[in-house]
Order: structure tokens, then sequence, then C-alpha cells
């Protein structure tokens, strides 16, 4: 590691150099973010974050000038042993041991914070990244295929992970046995009774069931008891021109299941399960169906490339219903949920 190496609290000033960084084509490669941005829009976010404190920001100095940063996005609910990590390092900086030096400190940050598993994406052809990672112990979990568009073609974006504390106890193998047993009672004609239709304000109650209901399948992060304020909140952030939506099934006024998912903007021009639930006691594999059918439908009708879909392991109805619908699996991240005092492997499901 560089020796000159000094590491602070991220500040509204380091705008400055960021906005330099974000608009380097040889950076922009590599991150989620679209150039050409404004220092405007970069010190607006910096602002936010600051003032929310939901991420931790380190910033790397060399030889007293800003080199580059590292970010921790902490998870809450059944996420909340999760960080995910974002860094970039100024291009005349490169080689020069910032990224692992950032590196160090972010795995010590995450581990003094109390977390217990450092995640991570990064896209095909970052080799510089990827090396970084592999010698801090990451590994590729899961990928997801075609997700993301850069510079003439379709390329992988693979995710990866490192436990940084123990993640036990782990989901015993037997409990998953019933989702493969059950492929085989697979409906094969979906039922007619199943409407699937806009939320409206009339069933804020029903929601508010579903998201309590103990007999569930969801991809859910939510820990149930939710209040009622939480579950108005989570309505009214469904925001179509913000790319979140949310299909639901309905048998006349029963909630059956809901699927809410994001629409991500370019790079990526794909579909993102944000939250699966569907009702255990009211056919869950016909409802799982018809909801993943939807999702394919509102694909094909605005021309979005793919759908991307992360489910626990044990929901065992979605899982089949996402088979059934041709999805196919490209990984599963480790120890991604905590479940019933336990850590649940959260599998990545890619269609087509
Ligand atoms: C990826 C990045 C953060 C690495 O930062 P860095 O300061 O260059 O990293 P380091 O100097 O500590 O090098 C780390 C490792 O990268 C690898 N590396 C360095 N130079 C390399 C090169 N030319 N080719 C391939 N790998 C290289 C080495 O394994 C090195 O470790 P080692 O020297 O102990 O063997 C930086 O290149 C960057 O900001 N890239 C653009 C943005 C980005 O890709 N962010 C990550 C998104 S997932």
């Amino acid at each position: 590691m560089s020796s000159g190496l000094k590491f602070r609290s991220l500040l509204l000033d380091d705008a400055e150099w960021a906005v330099e960084v974000d608009n380097d084509p040889e950076v922009a490669k590599y991150k989620i973010s679209i150039y050409p941005r404004t220092e405007h829009e970069i010190r607006e976010a910096i602002k936010q974050q600051l003032e929310e404190g939901k991420v931790k920001h380190i910033v790397a100095e060399l030889e007293g000038e800003p080199a580059g940063s590292v970010g921790l996005w902490f998870g809450n609910g059944r996420q909340r042993h999760i960080a995910w990590l974002g860094m970039a390092v100024r291009r005349k900086y490169w080689g020069k041991g910032v990224g692992s030096g950032l590196m160090k400190q972010a795995i010590k940050l995450a581990k003094e914070l109390g977390c217990r598993k450092l995640m991570l994406g990064t896209f095909e052809s970052n080799e510089r990244a990827m090396r970084l990672y592999k010698k801090f112990g990451f590994e590729i979990e899961a990928y997801e295929d075609q997700s993301v568009y850069i510079d003439g073609s379709w390329k992988k974006d693979y995710i990866m992970g490192l436990e940084v504390a123990p993640c036990e106890p782990k989901i015993a193998p037997s409990s998953l046995a019933y989702a493969f047993k059950a492929d085989k009672k697979f409906p094969q004609k979906r039922s007619a009774d199943i409407d699937v239709r806009q939320l409206t304000n009339r069933d804020l109650d029903e929601i508010y069931r579903l998201q309590n209901c103990p007999k569930s399948t969801k991809s859910s992060s939510k820990v149930p008891p939710v209040t009622r304020e939480e579950t108005k909140r989570w309505y009214e952030g469904l925001k179509s021109k913000e790319g979140k939506y949310c299909l639901s099934a309905f048998e006349d006024k029963k909630l059956l299941g809901y699927l809410a998912f994001r629409a991500s903007p370019l790079p990526f021009q794909n579909l993102k399960f944000e939250e699966m639930i569907v009702d255990v006691s009211q056919n869950p594999q016909e409802t799982a169906d018809t909801l993943i059918a939807a999702i394919k439908d509102f694909k094909q009708r605005y021309g979005y490339h793919r759908i991307f879909a992360y489910i626990p392991e044990i929901s065992s109805a979605i899982i089949n219903a996402l088979k059934h619908q041709g999805f196919s699996n490209t990984g599963t991240m480790k120890c991604y949920r905590f479940i019933d005092a336990h850590y649940v492997n959260v599998a990545l499901y890619g269609y087509p």
C-alpha cells in the first residue's frame, strides 16, 4: 500500500474532484452513472447523502490531494447485516495502492459497524477492479447476464461477496427440499378468477393484511409487523415517473399477492423485482405465475431488455413460477437475508 495515504470523511467540497471522476470516460465505463454530470448535480447528491447519513464514505488523500473514495450502503430489515460497496479512484492515481488502501479501510469500518457481509457489483471486462476485489477475498456469487449496455455491447454485472463476520446459523439444506418437490404440482392452467390490476386507495387494508400475513412466500426484506403508516408510505412511494411500479393480483377484493418492480434507466434498460409477496393460503402457484406473466407483458409492451428477480431460496412458489415462466438461474447471493433466525441464500433469476 502507498505509504503517503491519509483517510478522512466525505465533505461537500469533494464534489470538485468527484466531477472529474464521474466525467472521465475511462472511469464511467465501469460506473452506474452516465456522464456528462454537472458539479451541481453531484454536490446535491453528496448533500443529500450527508444529511440522511445512510451511506458512509471514506476519502483517500495522497500527498495532500484527494485521490479517490469508497462508499458503504448499509441495508435494513432482513438485510441489516449487509453493506454494498462502491469505489472510484482518480485516473492519475491508478495503480498506486489507493484502491487497496480504501478497501482495507472499508472492511475495517464495516466490521466496526456490525456488518457481516460486504457485496459489490462489477461489470464484465473491469479486470483491474476484479483483481483488486479477489485480492481481498471477494468471490463471484451471481451475475446479471446482459445487464448493462456500454460501448456497443451488453455486458454482465458480476455480484461479488465477502463475509467479514460469520453468518451463522445458515438455513439447513433440508428446509429447501419442498421447493424442488413442488415442481411436479405446478398448475398447467392459470385461474380465470385472478385479476391483475393497479392498486387503489381502497386496497390499503388488504395491502396491510398481506404485508403482515405470516403465511406468505416473499422476496421482501420487510420485517413484520409493518405498521399502517409504513404500508401507506410504501403505497405512496410507487411512482411511475420514477420507474417504480406494482402489479397486484386480486380475486374480487381479496389481494392474493403483488409484485413491485423498478424500471432501471440507461445504461441498464432492465426491469428488476423490488418485492414480491404471495399469500400461501390462496393458490400461491397460480398467483405467482400470473404476476410473473404480467411483468413479462410489461417488458414486451415498453421494450425493456431483460427482467431480473432476486428471490430467497425458501420462497418456493415464486421460484417454481419463475422457472415455469422461462427464467434462468445465474447464481445465489450467499446469506443475503436473515429470515426466522437463519441466514438464507437469495437466488438470482433472469429473463429471457
Ligand atoms: C478499480 C480501481 C478502484 C482500482 O484502484 P487503484 O488505486 O488503481 O488500485 P490499486 O493501485 O490498489 O491496485 C489494486 C489491484 O489492482 C490490480 N491492478 C493494478 N493495476 C492493474 C492493471 N494495470 N491491470 C490489471 N490489474 C491491475 C492489482 O491486482 C492491484 O493489486 P496489487 O498491486 O497488490 O497486485 C480504479 O482503477 C478505478 O477507480 N477504476 C474506475 C472505476 C471503477 O472501476 N470502480 C469500481 C467499480 S466496480
